[in-house]
């Protein structure tokens, strides 16, 4: 059986064994950069953001596996009106602000392996220079112009105010509190100046209508070619499709894309009383941290996102959408930069089937995760919830306890403790021939699909199946008996236990891009220190295994849920 995989870039021959001919095909060279979105340097990361994080991860690992050239880049989301008025209130710099998050955000992400290759700072000269270099590409073939808008201001604090920091009763349904957007209660939309006793939430003071000059980027401009670029991209997801070309069809409207003082960002080209908007030099951050990757490993920046051949594939969730499928394409075409290959979507994360809510308690930050429970087994539970539809994905407590408890230690550390304690014991810790027909024939039902929903970012599926196999394999040495076998048969026994050590060792690879810290301690116990793709298959009839230890701990309470804020 022959089954393609991967961008039909490498073949799996399970007959013949034949892996990966790396080396011998022609794209071997592709570089490919995948990023998550940038975080905001305004708070701290929580189990929200992880599903996105975890997931890019795991499409990387898997890519790293197949021996595939990749780099994993991403940055702090450090500039803009709510990090400079945060500092304000706290009496710090911006700069002292990030840099604290920066910290965090770092270790955080560290405790659950988020295996950046860059992670860098939206705040950087990397950052500033390809900020500028767009937009003058951009002003220069006329894609850029200048107009007069009326915006809201406040008198009392000398400053413009965005829509988030203007709040009200809602002109539709008399909701209090709401902000000058949208009533989250009726979802109304509306102008700042439609709110009922507006009031400027820094300072309670009325806000007012204040004329300024803004540049706009002509995104209409982009129209045609945006939509020819969706619709003849076959990776990107159809429902996500479908809701873009909907927004090209309803007429594209050009694009604000500076700020005035008092602002956090870098002054634009040019004209230094005005700033970019921070949603202007943010996805430009995936470039900068590519950049100064380049830099540090001495790569060439222009492999990735300059040549024909580099990949570009980014992470996202569904509330970005609108900034990624269409501002982002546009500004790289119109700057003669590539085009993302694929632009993947997940949705968000619900607790208990509701929104995360500081005052529900449901609010669970990484680190208070990190400190009371086992990151992998986030990883595991989020990769058994993650698909390519991008319908929420809800962190329910009893669910989470259940299936680290039954199916990660139940199924997988459960065949891996009784097989290696049995070989350790029994059998001199000797591997010897697998019995190759049923060795063979799981691996051979089970691995195509399981690789082919790694590739597809369909976790849910590739987790389902690596259960069924360890099932399988379970199931297999309780039927076989090898402690009645080997009082009769030594040989016979040796077989049996072989077959699942040769099956733990499979399972072991293609459980690496999940939870790889518990695959690096199996490893240690199977005693093959860095096992690859290459490796799945093998007969290692002759190998002595390592010392059997538990891999994973029973959840027995978990204290996550808060009691909640008023
Ligand atoms: O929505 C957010 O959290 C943004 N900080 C994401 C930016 S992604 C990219 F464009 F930089
Ligand atoms: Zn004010």
């Amino acid at each position: 059986m022959r089954t393609e995989c991967l961008y039909s870039c490498y073949l799996f021959d399970l007959r013949s064994k034949i892996w990966y001919k790396f080396g011998t095909m022609a794209d071997i060279k592709e570089k490919i950069v995948v990023t998550s979105a940038l975080p905001y340097a305004n708070g701290p990361i929580h189990i929200g953001h992880l599903v996105e994080y975890i997931q890019t991860d795991i499409y990387v690992r898997f890519l790293r596996l197949c021996g595939k050239d990749v780099i994993y880049c991403c940055a702090d989301d450090t500039h803009g009106a709510p990090i400079e008025i945060n500092a304000s209130k706290q009496g710090i710099s911006p700069e002292e602000l990030i840099a604290h998050y920066y910290r965090e955000h770092c270790e955080d992400f560290a405790k659950f392996f988020i295996s950046f290759d860059s992670y860098y700072s939206t705040n950087s000269p990397e950052n500033k220079d390809f900020s500028d270099l767009i937009f003058s590409r951009l002003r220069d073939k006329g894609d850029i112009y200048k107009k007069t808008i009326e915006l809201t201001y406040c008198p009392q604090c000398n400053r413009f105010l965005p829509d988030r920091y203007v709040k009200g009763t809602c002109p539709r349904c008399g909701a209090t509190d709401q902000y000058g957007d949208n009533c989250e209660v009726c979802n109304a939309a509306y102008a700042t100046t439609d709110l009922i006793n507006g009031y400027c939430v820094i300072c309670h003071a009325l806000p007012t209508r204040k004329e300024s000059e803004h540049y706009f980027f002509r995104l209409s401009h982009y129209t045609d070619r945006l939509r020819t670029w969706l619709t003849e991209n076959s990776l990107l997801q159809e429902e996500i499709k479908n809701y873009i070309l909907h927004w090209v069809d309803s007429g594209l409207k050009d694009w604000d894309i500076t700020r005035d003082a008092p602002y956090f960002g870098f002054p634009i080209l040019d004209d230094p009383t005005k700033f970019y908007y921070v949603w202007l030099d943010a996805p430009i951050g995936y470039m900068a941290s590519t950049k100064h990757y380049c830099q540090k490993h001495g790569g060439r920046f222009e492999s990735y996102w300059e040549d024909g051949t580099g990949k570009i594939i980014h992470f996202i969730g569904k509330d970005i959408i609108y900034f990624h499928f269409l501002f982002w394409p546009a500004m790289l075409m119109g700057s003669g930069f590539n085009l993302p290959s694929n632009i993947f979507v997940h949705g968000f994360l619900t607790v208990n089937k509701e929104k995360m809510s500081k005052s529900r308690g449901t609010f669970i930050t990484a680190r208070e995760f990190w400190q009371k429970a086992n990151p992998s087994y986030l990883r595991f539970y989020f990769a058994s919830n993650l698909s390519r539809s991008i319908t929420d994905i809800d962190f329910d407590l009893t669910d989470f306890k259940d299936r680290i408890n039954s199916e990660l230690l139940g199924n997988i550390a459960n065949l891996v403790n009784r097989t290696l304690n049995f070989s350790k014991n029994k059998l001199e810790g000797t591997v010897t021939n697998p019995d190759k027909t049923e060795y063979q024939q799981l691996l051979d039902q089970k691995n195509p699909k399981i690789m082919s929903d790694f590739e597809n970012c369909e976790f849910r599926s590739a987790i389902r199946g690596i259960l069924e196999f360890g099932d399988y394999a379970n199931k297999y040495f309780q039927q076989r008996e090898p402690w009645r076998v080997i009082k009769e048969n030594k040989e016979e026994a040796g077989k049996i236990v072989s077959t699942c050590i040769h099956w733990i060792r499979d399972l072991c690879i293609l459980l690496k891009p999940v939870i790889p810290t518990i695959c690096q301690q199996l490893e240690t116990q199977l005693n093959f220190p860095d096992l690859t793709l290459q490796d799945l298959g093998e007969i290692i009839s002759g190998h002595q295994i390592g010392v059997p230890k538990p891999l994973i701990q029973r959840i027995e309470s978990l204290d996550l849920i808060g009691k909640g804020i008023n």
